[in-house]
């Protein structure tokens, strides 16, 4: 019985080692192990055994059973090695891996999230308004007239109910103050729509953002400080600025403001970023009509506001010579911010 048992045992654990892959193995697996397996059926010569030698032979069979066992472990994960090493011939683990690409930000999403940065850190919370506007929060109540050319149908897109698409991002003023108290300090970034012809320095679809800060005693030394220290947070120290007396209708007095850009190999020359003003009291009136009380009632607060072009400040920021490269997703142009 003994010996049989130690039969069993030695060629179970021949065929074990003389698998040469998962499938040779997973035979003999079977042949020992299995069901009608060799070494599952010395089992069933227990009951043959005399009593005074079962515990003796049950000791037996558990270690055969366990040997082999193992031996069938052991061979399995000396396979898979084997196989992992086969797949890695030819190629060498110790070379540094490729580089991955990750992509990166698109420069006007750089800018914004930088301007909107710094204007939140002087107190400026965000704000925003519909893309697709009506008359009123485009024009009327920013004290436009019905004969203003950017009211033509030349120069706004236009659907047939007469909403537009804004032509800025000045309608966030009026939507801001008809929905909130005074004090407000808001920005609103969003996109505005102009039937322009495409060049370098034009896109039908670009981006603003809108700044608006009403308050009690609000003055033009407030605009002028608030906006030099954004430009110069943002361009650098250094960078000089100049306010140019210009026409707004929905701010009075009204600047242009521009930037000394100096660009090596090239002579310096003053570039438009911005638009702002005091805030005209005749916004301030059309928002109290439209709000129905007099919360904004010029003899109460005062206000500045601000509009700046963001392709323009990228423009400016790294020196790119021509707006379409911001729209055109060239991967070698995109690639140098990422
Ligand atoms: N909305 C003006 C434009 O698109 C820019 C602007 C000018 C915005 C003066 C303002 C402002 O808030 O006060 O050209």
């Amino acid at each position: 019985m003994i010996d049989k048992i130690a039969q069993i045992k030695d060629e179970a654990l021949q065929s074990i080692a003389a698998a040469t892959d998962e499938n040779s193995l997973n035979e003999a697996r079977v042949a020992v192990m299995g069901k009608k397996g060799t070494v599952t059926l010395l089992g069933t010569i227990m009951k043959d055994v005399p009593s005074s030698e079962k515990a003796a032979i049950g000791q037996l069979l558990n270690a055969t059973r366990s040997a082999v066992q193992n031996a069938l472990d052991e061979k399995q994960i000396a396979l898979q090695s084997q196989a992992d090493l086969a797949a890695l011939a030819g190629i060498d683990p110790t070379l540094p891996p490729r580089a991955l690409a990750t992509g990166g930000l698109h420069p006007l999403t750089l800018l914004r999230e930088r301007a909107v940065g710094i204007l939140r850190r002087m107190g400026f919370s965000l704000a925003e308004g519909p893309e697709i506007e009506d008359e009123f929060h485009c024009f009327d109540a920013l004290n436009t007239p019905s004969d203003h050319p950017a009211r033509n149908p030349k120069d706004t897109f236009y659907f047939d109910s007469g909403k537009l698409l804004r032509t800025h991002t000045s309608s966030v003023q009026v939507r801001t103050m008809e929905k909130q108290m005074p004090p407000l300090r808001i920005i609103a970034p969003g996109t505005a729509y102009r039937r322009d012809e495409i060049d370098s320095t034009h896109l039908s679809a670009f981006h603003q953002l809108e700044g608006l800060y009403v308050d009690k005693d609000v003055s033009l030394p407030d605009l002028k400080g608030t906006l030099e220290m954004f430009l110069r947070e943002l361009f650098g120290a250094q960078t000089a600025v100049r306010f140019r007396p210009h026409f707004f209708p929905f701010t009075e007095p009204s600047f242009e403001i521009d930037v000394l850009l100096e660009i090596k190999g090239q002579a310096p020359r003053w570039i438009e970023v911005a638009g702002c003003g005091m805030v005209d009291p005749a916004v301030f009136e059309a928002v109290c009509q439209s709000r129905g009380d007099r919360f904004f009632d010029s003899s109460r607060v005062t206000g500045f506001a601000f509009g700046m072009g963001l392709e323009r400040l990228a423009m400016i920021q790294w020196g790119i010579r021509d707006i379409r490269l911001l729209i055109e997703n060239d991967i070698r142009f995109l690639k140098q911010f990422a």
